[in-house]
């Protein structure tokens, strides 16, 4: 089983933007933790992050016949784009998403999900831990 772990806008600056708000653990040490539960778990998972909205829609698209779930956090991109949730309709992968504080919880603005109308789990302010859950969540569900 192959997953795509999609990383989106500002999520390269963990550590060091609102520490209060999003830990103080870097990009690099999320990716190294996704891929050690991955191991432990038997999944295969990539990892990519990018600040472009056409990127990430890049990376969705090529997942098809590729991977077996994503997993996305597409960071303010969450709240405004369309288009990634366009991108998830076409591939028809299975997808979670995932928020590392709890958006429902802070500004009006952040209530906002387009990717939420695809994904079949949201799993928010669990930090680090809702990559890992979304994985299971996965695993469990292309498994089936
Ligand atoms: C976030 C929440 C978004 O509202 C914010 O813009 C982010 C990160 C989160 O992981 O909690 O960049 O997706």
């Amino acid at each position: 089983m192959k997953i795509l772990v999609i990383n989106g806008v500002n999520l390269n600056m963990l550590g060091v933007r609102e520490p209060d708000l999003y830990g103080k653990k870097d990009y690099k040490t999320l990716v190294k933790e996704i891929k050690a539960h991955a191991k432990a778990t038997g999944v295969k998972v990539k990892c990519v992050q990018s600040n472009c909205e056409g990127c990430i829609v890049g990376y969705i698209q090529r997942a098809l016949g590729r991977y077996d779930g994503i997993v996305i956090n597409p960071g303010a991109y969450t709240h405004t784009s369309v288009a990634i949730l366009d991108a998830l309709k076409a591939v028809q992968i299975p997808t979670v998403e995932v928020h590392l504080t709890d958006v429902d919880q802070r500004e009006d603005y952040r209530k906002i999900s387009y990717v939420s109308e695809y994904a079949f789990l949201r799993v928010t302010g669990k930090g680090f831990q809702g990559y890992f859950e979304a994985l299971d969540a996965l695993k469990k569900k292309v498994s089936k």
